[in-house]
């Protein structure tokens, strides 16, 4: 029995021939959540875009260590700091700019009801004097809308939704095993029914084959209910099992956004391409190559392309001129000057040439 939830009905674009076409579930666009710290402004996240389209669709946010995933997460919940210095940018749910929105009417109407999240370590914070049939139940028995009944039946529905008994109800935390405390915090995210479900590193403390479980349970929540996703990990290869298209963030940017199948196989961003080839692979017959340098101070990131000083591809302006998000034609882009032919010229494109791109063996 889902709980009561909102008029949903779909706003839509207009075009200039008039017609129309649903919104898309989520479009964020050129936003950026930077912080102060120690005097100095860590730019965390730096002017990203990505769309989801529809219901039941998920997007893999890949990259390394501090490269701003779980800052872009926290912008998108509205769960800031106190030192955050700047927050700006588009973040349209079905068409409603809900960045505009007042504190108070975004926690009324879209955190955890709309866009819910799973948090980078959340089941290690599970409550351990509360029962988890309880603690799954609090936000419903705080909206106050449903009896004691219904509250209960819901959370069973739950339980039994991600996997687990509705006799895990009466358990406490230190009873159950990792991977059933996972199948837990998942359930404590989905129990307005959201419509985007951010998971930040979901599988990252867990064993191969229980990550596995969850990986394989979360593909049939997008199934059914259709939940969307925004998939976090340092893992490119779990986000490609899961997520219909992928962004590669880099030092506060996403150097490469597009569809998952196109990053992997064709990407236009040598940090991609490194990062591909860094990958130990079954039947490869080249070694996987270590990634060149370190990511870069977030506070005083490098001029010109943030990934220049890695970059064995760089040229003339890659110093100096910062690389837009250059549209590559499937709806991604890439943010290097290589994929603009007016400025680069014969090397358009010229990494292209040489091999890289992961093959599923
Ligand atoms: N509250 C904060 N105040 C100041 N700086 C912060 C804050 N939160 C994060 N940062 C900085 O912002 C940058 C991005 O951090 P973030 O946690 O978003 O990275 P991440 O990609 O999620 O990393 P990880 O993979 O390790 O979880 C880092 O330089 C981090 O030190
Ligand atoms: S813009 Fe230049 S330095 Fe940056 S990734 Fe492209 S080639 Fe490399
Ligand atoms: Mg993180």
């Amino acid at each position: 029995m889902p709980v009561a939830k909102r008029d949903s009905a779909a706003r839509s674009v207009l075009y200039s021939d008039g017609m129309t076409a649903p919104a898309p579930l989520l479009a964020v666009e050129d936003l950026h959540l930077h912080y102060v710290s120690g005097g100095r402004v860590v730019r965390a996240v730096d002017g990203v875009s990505f769309t989801i389209e529809r219901r039941g669709e998920a997007v893999g946010i890949v990259g390394e260590s501090g490269s701003g995933k779980t800052s872009l997460a926290v912008a998108l919940m509205r769960l800031l700091p106190k030192n955050v210095v700047r927050f700006d940018g588009s973040i349209r749910l079905e068409g409603q700019d809900i960045r505009a929105l007042s504190e108070d009417e975004f926690r009324r109407e879209i955190r955890w009801r709309r866009i819910a999240m799973v948090f980078q370590g959340a089941m290690n914070v599970l409550n351990p004097v509360l029962k988890i049939g309880d603690q799954i139940a609090e936000p419903l028995q705080l909206d106050g809308r449903l009896s004691k009944q219904a509250i209960r039946s819901r959370v069973n529905e739950l339980l039994v939704r991600v996997g687990l008994s509705p006799e895990f109800a009466t358990r406490y935390p230190h009873e159950l095993s990792g991977g059933q405390k996972q199948r837990v915090v998942l359930a404590m995210a989905l129990v307005l029914d959201p419509d985007v479900l951010i998971l930040d590193e979901p599988t990252s403390a867990l064993d191969v084959s229980v990550q596995a479980q969850i990986m394989n349970l979360l593909k049939d929540l997008k199934q059914d209910p259709g939940i969307s996703m925004i998939f976090i990990t340092h893992d490119i290869g779990l986000a490609s099992d899961l997520c219909d298209h992928i962004a590669v963030a880099y030092a506060g940017w996403h150097a490469e956004y597009g569809p998952a199948e196109r990053v992997l196989l064709e990407p236009r961003h040598p940090y991609a391409r490194l990062l591909l080839a860094s990958l130990p692979r079954l039947r490869a017959t080249t070694p996987p190559q270590p990634m060149p340098g370190e990511p870069p101070d977030l506070t005083n990131p490098p001029a010109g392309c943030r990934f220049h000083p890695r970059c064995p591809y760089r040229f003339a302006p890659c110093d100096t001129d910062v690389p837009p998000p250059i549209p590559i034609g499937d709806g991604g882009h890439a943010r290097c000057w290589l994929n603009d032919p007016g400025v680069a010229g014969d090397l358009y494109l010229a990494h292209l040439k040489e091999p890289a791109g992961v093959s599923h063996d």
